[in-house]
Formats: C-alpha cells, sequence, structure tokens
C-alpha cells in the first residue's frame, strides 16, 4: 500500500513528482524516492523519512529530466531504510522500477536471479523486479522497439502476487512502461504529457482526462500518445474517461487537517450520495441495477463483506436490509469470510463494501463468490477500483477523494447507500408498507441538514476531550443499531488517538467485561433506539454503580442527572441513526488526537488504502 507517481512530457519531472507523492502520503510514509532519465543516464534520488525529506536531497534540484516515476513506501518487505527505499536500480543500473504491492514468490526470484550473477542490496521483494527486468533484455537478441516491453512482460509471467509497476531506462529516454496486476495504478493525459499515479486525486491538479488500467495490462507511455497492450502483447483500445472531482476537492480547504475537513463535508457527502436516487413519489431509482422482482425474490441470503470501518457500515445495512426486505443477511470480516468456505450459491447476493475499491481481502473475497456462483455487487467510493471492475454490478458513494486515513464520510456515505438499497429492493419486493418507506425517504433528505446540526457539537465536544485526552482505556457500550455505531467509535479512538478502548453490546458488559469497569473509567454511550433507551440506561447504571464517568451521545429524553455528560443529536428514524450519532464520536477521537499532538491525518503503523493480506 505505497504510493506510485509517475510523469513523462517537457517540463521537469522532479517538482511534478513530488508534489504528487506529497498528496499520495497518505499511502504510506516511511520512505520515498524519485527517479529519472537525465543526458547521462538514470538518476536514483531516495531516503528514509517524509517525502518533504526529498527537497534537502543534494542535486535534487539539478535534475533536468522530463521523465521520472516516483513513491512513497509502506514497508512490507525490509525495515524503512534508504536501501529498502524505491526507485529501485538493476544490477547494469540501466532499469528503474518503482512497485506497488507484493511479491509472493520473490525468494524464488531472487534465488534465480542470484544463480545468475545478480547481487541485491536491499530487503525488498520489489528489488527482483528491475534485475528480471535485466535478465530477460540481455536473454532477448531482438533489439527492435519492443525489446524492453517484452523484458517487462516476460517479468511480470515470472511474478506471483501483485503489483502496479512503473519502469524507466537509460534505453528508453523518451518512453515509460507501466502494467498492474491486483494493485491500483492510473494514468492522467495531458497536453504533450502524461501523468502516472495510484490515485485519482494525486494528480487532478494536472489533469481530468484518465485511462484505467486492468489486471495484466500494459501501456506504454509517450510525451504525446498512450499504447496499451494484453499480457500477450497485443494492442488493445481505451478511451479516456473523464473524472469530474475538482482538485480543490482534494485540498485541506482552510481545515487544520483532511479529517476535520472531510468529518465537516459529510453533509455534502450525503446530498450527493442520495443524488437523484430519491426521486419524487417516484420508487427509489438505482439505473445501475435494474433488478427484477424475480431475481430480488430468488436471493434467499445476502452477505455483506468488507474490513474495518467499511465493515462497520456493513452492519448498518444488515439492520436496514432485514427489516426492510425481510432477507437474512450476514456480515462478514473480508479476511475471515475469503477462508472459511462460506456457504454460497447461485441464489446468495454478496455485497463488498470498501471505500477505495483496492482492498486485498475485499477484493479476494468477492472472487472467491463470484466462483462459487452468487451475484456480486461492490459499493464504493472510487469509479473504475478494482472491485468495481471485478463486480457483476457496482454502486458508488459519491463521498469525494478521503484522503485522512481514518474513514469519516466514506463511512456515512456508505450507510446512506445500504439504506437506499435496502429501500430500492423493499419497493420491488413490497415487503414494507409504501408509507413506512416514504418517511424514511423524507428523513434520508432532511439527513445533511441534521448532520449540520450534529456537528455544532463540536465546542463540547472539544472542551470533554480535553478532560480525557490522557485516559489509558476507554469503554463504549449501545445496542441494536448504537452497538455498531459504539464499534466504530472504538475503532476510530484507537486509530487516532492511541487509546485502547473496547466496544462492547450494552447487555453482554455483565457476561464478563464488566470486571474491567474500576473508578474514573470512562464510559461512553449511545442511546438512539427508543424500544432500547430504558434496557441501556440500565447497564450504564451498573458502571456508574462502580465508578465509571459517563459521556452518551443519544436523540432520547433521558432522566436528567443521571449521567456526567449528555450530547445530543438530532433524531431520526433508528435505522439512520448511526449516521448522526457518529458525529460526535469522529469529532471525540479528532479532538483527543489533536490534544495528544498527534498526526491526524497519518496516524502510525495505518495507510489509506490497505492493498496487501
Ligand atoms: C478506518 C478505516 C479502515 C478501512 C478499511 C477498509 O478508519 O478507514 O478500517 O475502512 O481499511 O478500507 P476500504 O473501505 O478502502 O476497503
Amino acid at each position: 500500500m505505497c504510493g506510485i507517481i509517475g510523469y513523462i512530457g517537457s517540463k521537469k519531472a522532479s517538482p511534478i513528482l513530488i508534489s504528487g507523492l506529497l498528496r499520495l502520503e497518505y499511502r504510506g510514509y516511511d520512505s520515498a524516492g524519485i527517479a529519472t532519465v537525465e543526458k547521462n543516464g538514470l538518476s536514483v534520488m531516495k531516503d528514509k523519512g517524509r517525502v518533504k525529506n526529498l527537497y534537502n536531497l543534494e542535486g535534487i534540484d539539478d535534475l533536468e529530466g522530463t521523465i521520472g516515476i516516483a513513491h512513497t513506501r509502506w514497508a512490507t518487505h525490509g525495515k524503512p531504510s534508504k536501501e529498502n527505499s524505491h526507485p529501485h536500480l538493476d544490477n547494469s543500473k540501466n532499469f528503474a522500477v518503482v512497485h506497488n504491492g507484493i511479491i509472493e514468490n520473490y525468494s524464488d526470484l531472487k534465488g534465480f536471479l542470484e544463480k545468475n550473477g545478480y547481487t541485491f542490496y536491499s530487503q525488498t521483494d520489489t528489488e527482483v523486479i528491475p534485475n528480471l527486468i535485466h535478465y530477460y533484455y540481455t536473454k532477448d537478441k531482438n533489439n527492435d522497439k519492443d525489446r524492453i516491453l517484452r523484458a517487462v512482460q516476460h517479468t511480470c509471467k515470472d511474478l506471483k502476487g501483485s503489483y502496479a509497476i512503473q519502469v524507466i531506462s537509460k534505453y528508453m529516454p523518451d518512453n515509460m512502461i507501466v502494467v498492474r496486476k491486483d494493485s491500483p495504478l492510473v494514468i492522467g493525459k495531458g497536453d504533450g504529457e502524461c501523468y502516472i499515479s495510484s490515485d485519482i486525486p494525486a494528480i487532478l491538479s494536472f489533469t481530468r482526462d484518465f485511462y484505467l488500467l486492468n489486471d495484466n495490462e500494459f501501456a506504454v507511455l509517450s510525451r504525446d500518445k498512450v499504447e496499451f497492450y494484453d499480457i500477450d502483447l497485443n494492442k488493445i483500445n481505451k478511451n479516456v474517461k473523464n473524472i469530474e472531482w475538482s482538485a480543490s476537492s482534494a485540498d485541506k480547504n482552510g481545515f487544520e487537517d483532511y479529517m476535520l475537513k472531510e468529518i465537516h463535508e459529510q453533509p455534502t457527502a450525503i446530498r450527493e450520495t442520495i443524488g437523484s436516487r430519491l426521486p419524487e413519489n417516484e420508487p427509489c431509482n438505482f439505473d445501475d441495477l435494474n433488478f427484477t422482482k424475480e431475481f430480488l425474490t430468488s436471493i434467499n441470503k445476502i452477505y455483506i463483506v468488507a474490513c474495518g470501518t467499511a465493515m462497520h457500515a456493513g452492519l448498518s445495512g444488515k439492520i436496514a436490509i432485514e427489516k426492510l426486505c425481510k432477507i437474512p443477511v450476514t456480515v462478514d470480516i473480508a479476511s475471515e469470510f475469503r477462508y472459511r468456505d462460506p456457504i454460497i450459491d447461485k441464489n446468495t447476493l454478496c455485497i463488498f463494501i470498501s471505500q477505495s475499491g483496492e482492498t486485498a481481502d475485499t477484493i479476494a473475497a468477492l472472487k472467491l463468490s463470484k466462483s462459487k456462483g452468487a451475484t456480486t455487487l461492490a459499493v464504493s467510493n472510487v469509479i473504475g477500483s478494482s472491485i468495481t471492475r471485478e463486480a457483476d454490478y457496482s454502486i458508488y458513494t459519491h463521498a469525494g477523494p478521503e484522503i485522512a486515513v481514518a474513514s469519516t464520510k466514506a463511512y456515512t456515505s456508505q450507510i446512506v447507500l445500504l439504506s437506499l438499497l435496502a429501500i430500492y429492493f423493499a419497493e420491488i419486493l413490497e415487503t414494507t408498507s409504501v408509507f413506512e418507506l416514504k418517511d424514511l425517504k423524507k428523513e434520508l433528505l432532511e439527513l445533511p441538514n441534521k448532520i449540520e446540526n450534529a456537528l455544532k457539537s463540536s465546542k463540547r465536544i472539544q472542551e470533554f476531550a480535553k478532560n480525557i485526552y490522557q485516559e489509558k482505556d476507554v469503554f463504549f457500550l449501545g445496542r441494536g443499531v448504537d452497538y455498531n455505531t459504539a464499534l466504530e467509535a472504538s475503532l476510530k479512538l484507537k486509530e487516532i488517538s492511541y487509546i485502547h478502548s473496547e466496544a462492547y453490546a450494552a447487555g453482554e458488559l455483565k457476561h464478563g467485561p464488566i470486571a474491567l469497569i474500576e473508578n474514573g473509567i470512562t464510559v461512553i454511550s449511545i442511546i438512539t433506539d427508543p424500544k432500547l433507551v430504558e434496557k441501556t440506561i440500565s447497564n450504564i447504571q451498573e458502571v456508574i454503580t462502580r465508578g465509571a464517568k459517563t459521556l452518551v451521545i443519544t436523540n432520547q429524553e433521558l432522566p436528567a442527572n443521571n449521567f456526567d455528560t449528555i450530547i445530543t443529536v438530532p433524531d431520526v428514524n433508528v435505522l439512520l441513526s448511526p449516521v448522526l450519532s457518529i458525529i460526535p464520536l469522529q469529532l471525540l477521537s479528532y479532538y483527543i488526537s489533536k490534544e495528544k499532538g498527534l498526526d491526524v491525518d497519518k496516524p502510525r503503523n495505518l495507510a489509506k488504502s490497505v492493498t496487501v493480506e
């Protein structure tokens, strides 16, 4: 889950590469480097640490090359160090490569190359790639213009695993080759220039026109054209796709951090995600699906599969689909699902949620479900992402680029999209009364304004954060939909504030975890389901008796004076309340992280899209 950037054109490549890397730093940030084609051969500059360190490297300003590749790393094989940083050179120093992904058979390939006289200078899996290219290049006696392309093709046929690779060479001063398999890579087309990136936002300020590369496709880039080839090097045609995101939507827009900006963008993200799906006095509109009653009636089981926050959104989706459509739904963690031999057949619908659309375990789970005959549906925020290209059907959240590692606006948009999906199914299946669905639709349309209101708790939350930022353990409690919110709030707190926290179904507390409650510990509860208010209050009472400090997030009338702090969020249909109740809790993690002086957008050990298993 590293980030890669490339440039070929008539401008100096190095400043473009570094600015692209800065935008991609959320994908990994333990080392960075660039390689350019200079008059006298290849130049490679790289180091351990953040991208901005590249500005200090001696000679970086003297680079003149107009073709270059660049990389920001999230270490998998080999610790963060200069040697392990990308780009990597072959032994002859004539081929430079950056790579995102994992080469699973790299030690076999390394052994093979060592037997053939190659030496390795890093502990990375990547270093086999430039050396294999060199190996096949020297073996090929046909010195025509496609010699390097053939060497890259042979190399890729040897590689097992995932990769997005960029190759430049001294022998190819006017071209660059890129290829991908199970790892993201897009090509931006400008006027007399091309940009390559792991994702679209990093190069949106340069172009809106993109080519999306599929698995096992190669592109040979020149300044004014891009040629595409399949794995057997047959030429293929591709159309440019125009991307509508504005470059400014990928910037901080005056906010201190991307996370804070993205928290505040939730009203817009929800509005855009609802888009034209709720036409007045008409059924919910999913043009991209067009499912029939016959098809939906044949579905007797739904799996929702995802990782992390996306999986938590799936938990809310389950409650909505089961309630409105009366189809049993199982929510699964992708990395568990794929190894469990799940019971799937042609009457199973499998829904995969992935903001990035590039999460390796979720993609693998999708491939497994497809192979077992299920209908697959991807829910993603990134048009053209890998998961959407694998799935039978795709629907999109329109949250705009999410840059902060901690997911916020994608999460709430996913819940909204799943609720819309449940309404769409229920209307076709006629499993819920039209009046109930009408009310729910109305509530969905009111959500953006209610989020604006929920955001007004910001000041009080900031104060509360000041009181608890030094805590070592925090507990979250909830029942039903509120338990799902507790899980997500706990994950947010862990990942950006580094505070240990646990989320429990409130009724489960006395079956063990209550032993951990002691004087002064903070317990945060969520109460939004009118049916469960009293039950949850009884559970909170149990922790108050044992000395806990309590914060309650609620949209219900609660008995006064019972709790230390109450934050009220707007009232809404319980199926949608996770969208509102998570807002103060996202803010809480954010302000605790700030109070502790941490890097909110780039928490330690984490990267934005997890393209390794
Ligand atoms: C947490 C977070 C992660 C992601 C997970 C799946 O804030 O962002 O838990 O939700 O890595 O990522 P996607 O949705 O891109 O598949």
